[in-house]
């Protein structure tokens, strides 16, 4: 059975009202007969950051890589975005793609459920609890009457028994995702010293992330609660959301950016820690948990959740946005028609693969000198001089990831060492806000040995403590709190990734370097061999490792 997931604004435009009728992370998945085949978002594609619109270019992407035509496709499984115009034009949303899946039953999903499954099926227990936390879901109804949408669902999971449902959904309280949207933009505008109204909704989802980095420069100067608890049957932490609604006490307004955004972290990781732990000590949670939604991108929350314990396994999916819907659709498509599910061992890389050809093709249609090794332990020494000599290094191998992180497929690496590689990095290739960290990458049997926590993290979900002792030695990735934002490596997910932190540890001394994703400012991270080196050549990038081939950039 042939089974499409997809995930867009089919019957309007993302962009036209942004605050009426928001879409954003479109994409594809293809489940072949149980096989997940490949999963792409539009962004990639398209070339639009966040693109929202149907997805056009990830269908036939996922057709080819199935080696498939439409009239082979069985089911489409649209997750839902949950605006009303959406439901407006359903049936003609469903009449269009009939006409082109000619063959396939049309089911519409709910968007809760669709974020589940992508957790839930790509965990490897059978049996536990699911939780989803994000900005907003389907429209929630009581008695034929909308009462908002989802903010938060709890549900059941028993993959042998057939039992997969939500048993809680709240419209307005766990309202975490909206609550951290709604501030961090402000926070953003505060720090760049812009108007609110200058805010562009479009790109709200990077705020939160910008914000996240900016908490580590504040200080505790405001130290009350931020949400009201509701202890009843079924908890809830309603946070105030809304700037305007008067409820926050008039100091706030006179806080500087920086302690504002340490203030929002803090009355975020506290208010979802309270609601988590109601959950817990009511019964609602098994041994195993899994974990949804776009709240889960962040990384501090995620590293307490661990460490408090909430529960014995806890499995968060590196798709845990919206780019996760399309993933989830189909997967749980393939649940319905008892398909036995196959998952890749790595869950993030699920491009198609590019083939030596296709690269030496591409690199002689664009007349670049390049040098091919037969032997890629000897590409990795090469590289590991050039990263030892501090220079900046675009990586393109293996399918490209799915999910919001460069993780070793479609990076851009440098020396972890020295403090100014940070602003080096900054000023000729990222130009990102100077405030914001970035990521490593570490052997991960070394991970113990450099980090407090020392978690394994193939999927970079968690951030990490870097002990006292290893500061000096990695400080291009130390965060002002002397955390990293660190993903772990091994052999058997990471090979090519694996095979480059071995020989760079042979010749420095050191597992570990900077990490960070291949994209030119403002674009999505690199899909095609084409886009790789167009961007290596519009970039200061000094050179590029691109399947078995090395090209380098001279005078640079
Ligand atoms: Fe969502």
């Amino acid at each position: 059975m042939n089974i499409l997931g997809l995930y867009g604004a089919f019957g309007f435009d993302p962009w036209e009202d942004p605050e009426q009728a928001y879409c954003h992370e479109a994409g594809a998945s293809i489940v072949k007969d149980g096989v997940l085949v490949t999963s792409i978002c539009e962004e990639r594609l398209s070339k639009v950051k966040y693109d929202g619109r149907v997805p056009a270019n990830s269908i036939q992407y996922c057709l080819k890589a199935g080696d498939l035509s439409p009239e082979e496709i069985d089911c489409v499984y649209i997750a839902d975005c949950g605006t009303q115009v959406f439901y407006r034009f359903l049936n003609d949303t469903k009449k269009e793609l009939k006409e082109f899946f000619i063959n396939a039953k049309i089911e519409i999903l709910n968007h809760h459920l669709c974020h589940a499954s992508a957790s839930v099926f790509t965990t490897d227990k059978n049996e536990g609890t699911f939780i989803t936390l994000d900005g907003s879901g389907s429209i929630v109804f009581t008695e034929n009457q909308m009462v908002g949408y989802e903010a938060s669902s709890v549900g059941y999971f028993n993959k042998e028994k057939k039992k997969f449902r939500i048993f809680q959904s709240h419209p307005w309280s766990n309202n975490f995702g909206l609550y951290y949207i709604t501030w961090a933009a402000r926070i953003y505008m505060q720090k760049i010293e812009k108007q609110i109204w200058l805010c562009n909704p479009e790109y709200r989802d990077t705020y939160c992330g910008k914000i996240m980095g900016l908490a580590a420069y504040g200080k505790p100067k405001y130290d009350v609660n931020d949400f009201d608890v509701n202890d009843s049957t079924t908890p809830e932490v309603q946070m105030r959301s809304h700037p305007d609604d008067g409820k926050h006490h008039e100091v706030f307004d006179l806080l500087e950016a920086d302690d504002r955004a340490y203030f929002l972290q803090d009355s975020f990781e506290k208010g979802l820690l309270t609601y988590l732990k109601l959950l817990k000590d009511k019964g609602y949670l098994e041994d195993n948990l899994c974990l949804s939604g776009g709240i889960f991108l962040n990384i501090l929350a995620n590293t307490k959740i661990v460490k408090e314990g909430i529960a014995k396994h806890i499995h968060i999916p590196p798709f845990p946005s919206d780019c996760g819907l399309h993933l989830g659709a189909a997967l749980y498509g393939a649940y319905m028609h008892d398909e036995n599910i196959i998952l890749p061992k790595n869950l993030a890389t699920l491009g198609v693969e590019y083939t030596d050809e296709q690269i030496q093709d591409t690199l002689n249609e664009q007349g670049i000198k390049y040098k091919k090794y037969d032997s890629f332990s000897d590409l990795c020494d090469e590289i590991s001089k050039d990263l030892r000599d501090n220079k900046i290094v675009g990586w393109f191998q293996n399918k490209s990831e799915h999910g919001p992180r460069a993780l070793g497929s479609r990076s851009l690496f440098m020396n972890a060492q020295p403090k100014e590689n940070k602003d080096v990095l900054n000023s000729k290739v990222k130009h990102r806000e100077h405030w914001r960290p970035f990521a490593g990458i570490i052997l991960e049997n070394c991970v113990e040995e450099y980090f407090e926590e020392g978690f394994k993290s193939p999927y970079m979900l968690f951030s990490q403590t870097i002990k006292k002792e290893k500061i000096n030695s990695i400080e291009a990735i130390c965060h002002e709190d002397q955390t990293c934002r660190i993903q772990t490596v091994n052999k058997d997910l990471h090979p090519q990734v694996n095979s480059l932190l071995e020989a760079y540890l042979k010749l420095t001394d050191s597992p570990v370097i900077l990490n960070t994703s291949f994209n030119d400012n403002g674009q999505p991270i690199v899909e095609t061999p084409k886009d790789a080196i167009e961007t290596f050549l519009n970039l200061q990038v000094d050179t590029l490792a691109i399947g078995n081939y090395v090209v380098k950039k001279i005078n640079q």
